[in-house]
C-alpha cells in the first residue's frame, strides 16, 4: 500500500506569521531567533463544485442586510461602539491587556443578549464553570438562556453551538457565541500549543466559517500586552469583521471601549465604563465624570470640549510651569509633545508670554487623550493661566485650533461642543471667530434649547485675543 500523500508542509514564523519554504534559525522576515515551526496546511473545508457561489445585484444586497437585524446587547455604550449591536454572521474581536475587564464586560453583555435574542453560548478556555458561575452571581448576570461552558477544544465549542442553532429541547435558537479567549482554545486538527500563531489562525478561521455559514455573531477575546505587541491579535485583526479595544489603566477605574476596525459602523465612537465591585457600570455622561467640581476656578486649568465620535466630551487640561535648572523639560500626559512644543512657541511669539525657559507639565484629567487640534486653545490657555498665576474667568471653556501665525481656526461641529458646555452649566465659551451667519446659527441653536441666555459666546480671532477674553 502506498503511503497517503502528505500535503505540502510549511514553516511559519511564530512571531510574525511569515511563511518560508524551509527551516531557518532566524526568521528572514522579522529576524526573530528560533521562531520558525513546521506546520501542516489546514484541513480542506470541503470542496464545492465550481459555479455554486451566489451572485447578487448590489441593489438587492441591502434586503439581505435588512432581513438580519442587528442584535443589541442592551449595554448602550457597547451597542453604540458596535454601530447598533452585533451583526449576525460577524466576528468581533475584543482586545485588551490581561485583567482590564474583558471577561466582565462580555458576561454583562452576554446576559443582555441572552434576554433579547435567545441562547448565548459562553465558552471559557481560561476559567472553570464554577469560576465563571461565581462571577455571574457577583455581577447578577445570569439567565437561563446564558449557557456556560469550560472548554479548550474549538471543535467541541462549535459542535455544541451547532446543536443549538435552531433551538433544542424547548430552547430558543442560538443568538451568539462568545469565546474567551482565542489564546486559550485550540484546534485538534492542528499541532502546536494553544496561543501560537498556527493555532490562533486555525481557531479564528473556524469561528469565521461558523459565523458566516450559520449567520450567528461570534465574539472572541484576545489578550494583548501593554504595548499591543503580541503577534496573535495583530494577525487576527485581518480575519475578523470588527476589533474593539478595551483600555484603561490600573490606577483608575475608568475603562474605555473603542472600535479600531469596524466593517459595519464607525470607528470614532467611544464607550465609557467604570469598574466597580459589582462589575462595570456604564457612564452615560462622561463629561460630568471627568470634570473636577471646584468651588473656585484653579490656576493652570482650562476645560475644553472635544469630540469622541458622535459625542462631545468635556475634559480638563492642567498645566504647571516651574523654574528650570538646565535644559527646560516638557512633560505631557494625554497631549502630543510636538503639538505642545508648537503651542509654546506660538505663546512666545504671538502672545508675548515668555515661557520657553521654564519646565512645563501638562496633564489631561481622567487619563484621557486629546488628539484633536481643536483642543489647542485649552492647552494654551492652561499654560497662560499658570504663567500669569491667575485662573481663567469662572465657568470658562475654550476650543479652537491654533495656527503658526497665532490665528485661531474654526473647528468642526462647534454647536455640539457649545451645547454640551451649556448643558453642564459652563457660562463662557471662547471659540474661533466665525462668519456672521455661522455665529448667528450657533446662537440660534442655543436658543432653540433655551440655553441662549445662560451662555456667553466669546469669539476670538487670534491667540492674543483669546487670552484677553479668557482672563477678562
Ligand atoms: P476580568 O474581566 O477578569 O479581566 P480580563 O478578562 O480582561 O482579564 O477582570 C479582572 C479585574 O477586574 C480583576 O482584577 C478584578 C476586577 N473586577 C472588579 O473590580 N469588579 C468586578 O465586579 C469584577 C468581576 C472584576
Ligand atoms: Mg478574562
Amino acid at each position: 500500500m502506498s503511503k497517503p500523500k502528505r500535503a505540502a508542509q510549511r514553516w511559519v514564523c511564530q512571531a510574525c506569521g511569515a511563511v518560508s519554504s524551509g527551516w531557518f534559525g532566524k526568521c528572514p522576515s522579522c529576524e526573530a531567533w528560533n521562531s520558525i515551526e513546521q506546520e501542516l496546511p489546514p484541513p480542506n473545508p470541503g470542496e464545492r463544485p465550481a459555479g455554486s457561489s451566489v451572485v447578487v445585484a448590489s441593489t438587492d444586497a441591502q434586503t439581505q442586510v435588512d432581513s438580519q437585524p442587528r442584535r443589541p446587547c442592551g449595554l448602550a455604550e457597547v451597542d453604540r461602539v458596535l454601530g447598533g449591536g452585533l451583526v449576525p454572521g460577524s466576528v468581533v474581536l475584543l482586545g485588551g491587556p490581561p485583567g482590564i475587564g474583558k471577561s466582565t464586560l462580555l458576561l454583562q453583555a452576554s446576559v443582555g443578549l441572552a434576554r433579547r435574542t435567545g441562547i448565548v453560548l459562553y465558552a471559557s478556555g481560561e476559567e472553570s464553570i464554577a469560576q465563571v458561575g461565581s462571577r455571574c452571581a457577583r455581577l447578577a448576570a445570569s439567565h437561563k438562556n446564558l449557557l456556560l461552558m469550560a472548554e479548550q477544544r474549538i471543535e467541541e465549542v462549535l459542535a455544541q453551538a451547532t446543536d443549538r442553532i435552531r433551538g433544542a429541547a424547548g430552547q430558543p435558537p442560538l443568538g451568539a457565541v462568545i469565546v474567551d479567549s482565542v489564546q486559550t482554545v485550540y484546534s485538534t486538527a492542528q499541532d502546536g500549543l494553544p496561543g501560537n500563531i498556527t493555532q490562533i489562525r486555525a481557531v479564528t478561521s473556524q469561528l469565521v466559517a461558523f459565523a458566516k455559514h450559520h449567520g450567528v455573531p461570534v465574539v472572541v477575546v484576545g489578550h494583548v500586552t501593554k504595548d499591543g505587541q503580541l503577534a496573535g491579535p495583530r494577525l487576527l485583526e485581518h480575519l475578523v469583521d470588527a476589533v474593539l479595544s478595551f483600555e484603561g489603566d490600573e490606577e483608575r477605574a475608568t475603562r474605555l471601549l473603542r472600535a479600531t476596525k469596524n466593517r459595519f459602523g464607525s470607528t470614532q465612537e467611544l464607550g465609557v465604563f467604570e469598574m466597580r465591585g459589582d462589575g462595570l457600570r456604564e457612564i452615560a455622561n462622561p463629561s460630568e465624570a471627568f470634570l473636577t467640581h471646584r468651588e473656585a476656578p484653579a490656576i493652570g486649568s482650562c476645560v475644553t470640549a472635544t469630540l469622541e465620535g458622535s459625542r462631545p466630551l468635556l475634559l480638563e487640561v492642567q498645566a504647571l510651569l516651574a523654574a528650570s535648572f538646565g535644559n527646560p523639560r516638557r512633560t505631557c500626559v494625554g497631549v502630543d509633545p510636538i503639538r505642545l512644543a508648537m503651542l509654546m512657541a506660538v505663546l512666545d511669539r504671538h502672545a508675548g508670554l515668555f515661557v520657553l525657559d521654564q519646565d512645563v507639565f501638562v496633564n489631561v484629567v481622567g487619563g484621557m487623550r486629546l488628539s484633536e487640534p481643536a483642543s489647542d486653545l485649552a492647552v494654551l490657555l492652561a499654560i497662560a493661566s499658570s504663567h500669569r498665576r491667575q485662573p481663567l474667568a469662572p465657568g470658562t471653556i475654550a476650543f479652537g485650533e491654533i495656527g503658526l501665525t497665532g490665528e485661531l481656526r474654526p473647528v468642526p461641529r462647534s454647536e455640539t461642543r457649545v451645547q454640551e458646555a451649556a448643558r453642564l452649566g459652563l457660562k463662557r465659551v471662547i471659540l474661533p471667530a466665525a462668519p456672521k451667519q455661522a455665529a448667528r446659527a450657533l446662537k440660534d441653536s442655543l436658543d432653540s434649547l433655551h440655553l441662549g441666555a445662560s451662555v456667553e459666546l466669546r469669539f476670538a480671532r487670534s491667540v492674543a485675543e483669546a487670552i484677553e477674553l479668557g482672563f477678562a
